[in-house]
């Protein structure tokens, strides 16, 4: 029988939910073995899903687990998501916007894996801060200051995080319909009805070519509005990091000092387009009018005020907060323009500073990470300083080459 659905995929016969309900959940029991379902995963990258299969995927993750109740906010849920960058910490800065502005967040992000960061290790690189909540403390907070972010618990869409741990061993991260029940079944179950998906396509992303992400784009508008939610999305490019600092201290300095509008630039222009994206969808008007929203609460610090209210309500200490950590600077070698930052190696050379996970029981150094120094596009003389490496392992090894074009 499980071959029998393997073979129709794998000759590429439309399934019935009744079949993808027999595989998938007879693997979630673990009658369905991972070298069965590795070739089931593969079947599906190379032959694609129709929508209505996309749907009942979706559905299936969906039922696996629990879904969030949040109906004692009053007015829309509004959520955000990244399929995963190079210096993403968008979430840190976009949250406490939208809460300023009185729309409540309510959000459950995820760890890193590999190369690409989560939001949960960036919040516990802050001393004391805690990431799991009961339901009781989640709903007081809710009502106190409107913002609240949280681990994802085991029990949303686990097939989901049975299968993502299968794609990621068996060649099968990059299959679109995979990655839009993936992504939507999670967010649906966390209780969101209004949600900005971030794409991210280039060299450091999951999604490497623009009609990929295109194709993920209207998949998950089509399954938002099978469960009646509201989707938009943006595609973003990364190609290069995004904003200056990698790794997860780092990156909430960084995040502090773009809502202390202290810095411009690709993570700044980000995050005020969610942002703006998700106020609009909530309050009903349109981005223009969000925008100017968002702008003025970063400029009047109001954002900033949120996230530290958030930080301590949650038990963070940002007080005295300091990286602890050798600093290595990386040196040009030689004179001309800097053309480009490569965000896959550089993600690659923090990870082996210590900033990621390699597996996923790894240890993560919250000092690590790296703090880049100079923009695409300015002069460099050699001997000048490109980035510096903040670390706590004896010895690195990195190809200057590889990540910095100097030309
Ligand atoms: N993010 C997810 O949650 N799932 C995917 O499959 C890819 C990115």
């Amino acid at each position: 029988m499980i071959l029998d659905i393997i073979n129709k995929k794998a000759n590429n016969y439309e399934l019935t939910k009744e079949e993808l309900e027999t595989i998938f959940l007879g693997y979630l029991k673990g009658e369905v073995k991972d070298y069965q379902m590795s070739a089931f995963l593969m079947a599906i990258k190379i032959n694609d899903m129709s929508d209505s299969e996309i749907f009942a995927l979706t559905d299936i993750f969906i039922k696996s687990g629990d879904i969030l109740d949040l109906s004692y906010i009053k007015g829309p849920k509004v959520d955000k998501h990244s399929t995963g960058g190079v210096g993403d910490k968008t979430t840190l800065i976009v949250a406490p916007l939208v809460a300023s502005c009185n729309i409540p967040v309510i959000k459950m992000s995820g760890r890193g894996l590999g190369y690409t960061g989560g939001t949960i290790d960036k919040l516990e690189a802050i001393p004391g801060f805690k990431v799991s909540l009961t339901e009781d403390e989640i709903k007081k907070q809710a009502e106190d200051i409107g913002l609240v972010i949280i681990s994802q618990t085991k029990d949303l869409a686990p097939l989901d995080k049975k299968i993502y741990a299968l794609r990621d061993v068996s060649g099968t991260t990059d299959s679109i319909p995979l990655i839009a029940s993936s992504i939507m079944s999670k967010k649906i179950a966390g209780g969101a009805d209004k949600i900005v998906i971030d794409i991210k396509v280039g060299k450091g992303a999951l999604i490497k070519n623009e009609e990929a992400a295109k194709r993920l784009s209207s998949l998950v508008i089509k399954i938002g509005s099978y469960y009646q939610k509201e989707v938009r999305t943006i595609i973003s490019n990364m190609d290069r990091p995004l904003g200056n600092n990698i790794g997860n201290l780092l990156e909430v300095i960084e995040a502090i000092d773009i809502l202390d509008n202290k810095k411009k630039g690709n993570l700044y222009d980000l995050s005020i387009e969610i942002a703006s994206k998700m106020l609009s969808m909530a309050k009903n008007i349109q981005e223009e009018e969000a925008r100017k929203e968002i702008i003025t609460n970063l400029n009047n610090k109001k954002g900033l005020e949120k996230f530290f209210e958030f930080v301590k309500y949650q038990h963070g200490n940002l007080e005295n907060v300091e990286v602890k950590a050798k600093v290595y600077n990386i040196k040009a070698n030689k004179d001309g323009i800097l053309k480009d930052i490569d965000a896959l190696n550089i993600a690659k050379l923090s990870l082996n500073l210590g900033a990621g996970r390699k597996t996923k029981d790894d240890k993560i150094d919250y000092n690590a990470g790296i703090v880049i120094k100079k923009n695409i596009g300015e002069e460099i003389k050699k001997g000048d300083i490109l980035a510096s490496l903040y670390t706590n392992v004896d010895s690195i090894n990195f190809n200057i080459e590889r990540i910095f074009e100097i030309s």
